[in-house]
C-alpha cells in the first residue's frame, strides 16, 4: 500500500492561519513583530530563500528589512550592523543566511546576535540550551519536521529514529529535538559504512544529506516515517529530494513530498520564532 503524504504546504499554511492572528494582536497592541534578515554575498539560493522569507513575512504581518552586503564586504562592517540589530527595538529576530563567503567565519557572526532575537537557534548558547533540555528558539527546520509529525499524530517516544546527516542546521539539532521527545537516536552521515542497517531500523528516518534519491525502498523498514529535508536540482531541471519518493512511497507509512514538504515548515517556524522573540519582548516591558 502506498504511503501517507504529509502534506507540508497544507500544514504550513494552517500554522502561518495562526501565526497571522497572533502578529495581529501584538500589533494591535501597539509591537509588530520585526525580523531583520543579513546576507552577505551573491549566493543565487540564498537570495530566493531570503526572498521568500521576507514575503511570508509581509503575508503575516511580520515588519522585515534585508541588510545586504557585497561578496567584498569585511567581518567587522556586518559585526557592526548585527550590533546596531541588536539595540533596534523595531528588530525582535537577526537571522543571518547561510552559507556565509569563504572569508567569513559563521561562528563568529552568529554568536554576535543577541540570543533572544537569535530565531534561527544557531547561537551557541541557544544551542547549548537545546541540548539541556531547555531550547530559548529551535532552529527551524528540526522544529518543522517535530511540528509535521505533531499534526500527523505520529507519535516519537520510544520508536527508533535515524538522522541522516550531521549539519548544525538540520542533523544535529534534529537529533536532540527526537530525543527530548523520548526517541532512540541514532546519527548517521552519508558515509557511514553499511548505513542500509541503521536506516532499515528506523521508525522515523530523517535525511539531510543533498544527496539526491540516496535513501532507496531497500533502505527502509516498512511502514515507516520517512522525512526527506533535502531539496536538490537534477540535471532535468526538476528538484528532487534525498528520498527516491516514487519507490519508498510504497513502502514507507508515512512521508514528505519534495517540494510541498520540510520546505515550507521551515518558513512557518520562523515566523513562529520571530512572533515569540516579540511577545516576550513584550513581556520584558
Ligand atoms: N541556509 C539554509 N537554511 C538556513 C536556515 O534555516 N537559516 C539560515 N540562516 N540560513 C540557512
Amino acid at each position: 500500500m502506498s504511503a501517507k503524504i504529509i502534506d507540508g504546504k497544507k500544514i504550513a499554511s494552517t500554522l502561518r492561519a495562526e501565526w497571522r492572528v497572533r502578529a495581529e494582536n501584538l500589533k494591535k497592541q501597539g509591537l509588530q513583530p520585526g525580523l531583520a534578515v543579513v546576507i552577505v554575498g551573491d549566493n543565487q539560493a540564498s537570495s530566493i530563500y531570503v526572498r521568500n522569507k521576507m514575503r511570508a513575512c509581509s503575508e503575516t504581518g511580520i515588519y522585515s528589512e534585508v541588510h545586504e552586503f557585497p561578496e567584498s564586504a569585511n567581518e567587522d562592517e556586518v559585526l557592526c550592523r548585527i550590533h546596531d540589530l541588536n539595540e533596534n527595538p523595531k528588530i525582535h529576530g537577526i537571522l543571518v543566511q547561510l552559507p556565509l563567503p569563504r572569508h567569513f567565519k559563521d561562528r563568529k557572526l552568529i554568536a554576535s546576535i543577541a540570543v533572544e532575537k537569535d530565531v534561527d537557534g544557531f547561537n551557541f548558547n541557544n544551542i547549548g540550551a537545546l541540548v539541556t533540555g531547555n531550547a530559548v528558539f529551535l532552529p527551524c527546520t528540526p522544529y518543522g519536521v517535530i511540528k509535521m509529525l505533531e499534526k500527523s499524530n505520529i507519535q516519537v517516544e520510544g520508536k527508533n529514529a535515524v538522522v541522516v546527516g550531521r549539519s548544525n542546521i538540520v542533523g544535529k539539532p534534529m537529533a536532540l529535538m527526537l530525543l527530548e521527545k523520548g526517541a532512540t537516536v541514532t546519527i548517521c552521515t552519508s558515509k557511514t559504512r553499511n548505513l542500509a542497517e541503521h536506516t532499515r531500523r528506523a521508525d522515523i528516518l530523517v535525511v539531510a544529506t543533498g544527496k539526491p534519491k540516496m535513501i532507496t525502498a531497500d533502505m527502509v523498514k516498512t511502514n515507516a516515517t520517512v522525512i526527506d529535508v533535502g531539496i536538490n536540482r537534477m540535471p532535468n531541471g526538476k528538484l528532487a529530494g534525498d528520498v527516491d519518493f516514487e519507490s519508498v512511497k510504497e513502502k514507507a507509512g508515512y512521508i514528505t513530498p519534495v517540494p510541498g514538504g520540510v520546505g515550507p515548515m521551515t518558513i512557518a517556524m520562523l515566523l513562529c520564532n520571530t512572533i515569540e522573540a516579540a511577545s516576550r519582548a513584550q513581556v520584558k516591558v
